[in-house]
């Protein structure tokens, strides 16, 4: 279920957060979007070690099963993915 993250001291809400559950070999880890972040960005940023090489779309290493579809995580921002739902990003399947 997305939902809205207010920010109080800005009194602003920081977009809609997804909730993403990462699988990468025998590890995996429930996070929360953020805002301009790729799914690869938020599986390094959590620690993880997911594959990847360029970073920009070309060596399809970082590719993964994504809500039953592939796509290249170094290039796929949760609020792009249209309709947000929770995620579940498989590395094992990619
Ligand atoms: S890291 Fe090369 S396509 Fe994503």
């Amino acid at each position: 279920m997305a939902f809205n993250k207010f920010d109080r001291k800005s009194g602003k809400t920081l977009g809609q957060i997804v909730k993403i559950k990462i699988i990468v070999g025998n590890e995996n880890k429930e996070i929360e979007s953020e805002e301009g972040r790729t799914l690869l960005d938020l599986a390094l940023m959590a620690g993880m070690a997911p594959p990847y090489s360029c970073m920009e779309g070309h060596c399809e290493s970082c590719r993964a099963l994504v809500n039953g579809k592939h796509r290249l995580t170094c290039q796929t921002v949760p609020s792009s993915m249209g309709a947000l739902e929770d995620l579940v990003v498989d590395y094992n399947k990619g």
